[in-house]
């Protein structure tokens, strides 16, 4: 199994994307500490189905002023993490001119300032071990930008730019850190687009098709594994060529 006793970190694990990875890398042979702003309803099944590989953590990371001690803690309980996952994203849509300050910042706080916040703190205990890799859940959005997207387009860009900056930091230590960068992805998220946006978006997809969480979840896996261990501050975009 790929990541066979590895400890992983994956927050935003409740639904979606983040979920999916979960299951992925218990699956793979890790133990899993899934953190999200609260317990999903099915939250005993889960922790049953996965055999003492699932640990859960409650945490708004819109309060940034507490995301270190919760981190902190995490990394008392696990004995630190092997693997990264920051997975948590918001959008907050509107056009520029009609864009709330605090929807501005509310997305800026929870996809950029507080997955830098805990990778800066996994990493530094990362950095000790001279092992680790960090994975930062960006979008193309965040490469292309996206009209009424200004928010959550910078944040993701952000992202990217911490991604590189800290693989730039971390290498020489044994940590990577990678980004992805899905395009159109199934899930709660991306259910409200009406159904003539998403035709119109399928047909501009050269595979002519959504992704699925699953098709995140493995360019995941491959960034979490030894397949990727000489790959560092790389951008994988999982679109089915949206953008090329
Ligand atoms: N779906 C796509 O097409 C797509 C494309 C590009 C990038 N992405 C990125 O992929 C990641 C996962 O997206 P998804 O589609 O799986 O989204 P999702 O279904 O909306 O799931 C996001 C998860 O993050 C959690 N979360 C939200 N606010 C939080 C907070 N303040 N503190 C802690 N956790 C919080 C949510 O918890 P609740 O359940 O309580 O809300 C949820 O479990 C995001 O970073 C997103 O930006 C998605």
């Amino acid at each position: 199994m790929k990541l066979e006793n590895k400890k992983v970190l994956v927050t935003g694990a409740s639904r979606g994307i983040g979920k999916t990875i979960t299951e992925k890398f218990i699956a793979g042979g890790a133990e899993i500490w899934g953190l999200d702003i609260k317990e999903p309803e099915d939250l005993q099944e889960r922790l049953e189905n996965a055999g003492g590989k699932l640990h859960w953590i409650n945490a708004d990371l819109s309060k940034t002023t507490e995301v270190e001690a919760v981190i902190e803690k995490a990394l008392k309980e696990s004995g630190g993490f092997d693997i990264l996952v920051n997975n948590a994203g918001i959008t907050r849509d509107n056009l520029s001119f009609r864009m709330s300050i605090e929807d501005w910042q509310k997305v800026l706080d929870i996809n950029l300032t507080a997955a830098f916040l805990i990778a800066r703190v996994v990493g530094r205990e990362m950095i000790r071990k001279r092992s680790g890799s960090i994975i930062n859940m960006a979008s193309v959005v965040g490469i292309h930008g996206n009209g009424g997207q200004a928010n959550y387009a910078a944040s993701k860009a952000g992202l990217i730019a911490v991604t590189k900056s800290l693989a730039y930091e971390m290498a020489s230590r044994g940590v990577r850190v990678n980004a992805i960068a899905p395009g159109f992805i199934e899930s709660d998220m991306t259910a409200a687009v009406p159904e003539d946006a998403r035709k119109k978006m399928i047909d501009s997809i050269p595979m002519k098709r959504t992704g699925t969480q699953e098709d995140v979840a493995e360019a995941a896996l491959f960034f979490a594994s030894e397949s990727s261990s000489y790959i560092t501050g790389q951008v994988l975009t999982v679109d089915g060529g949206m953008f090329i």
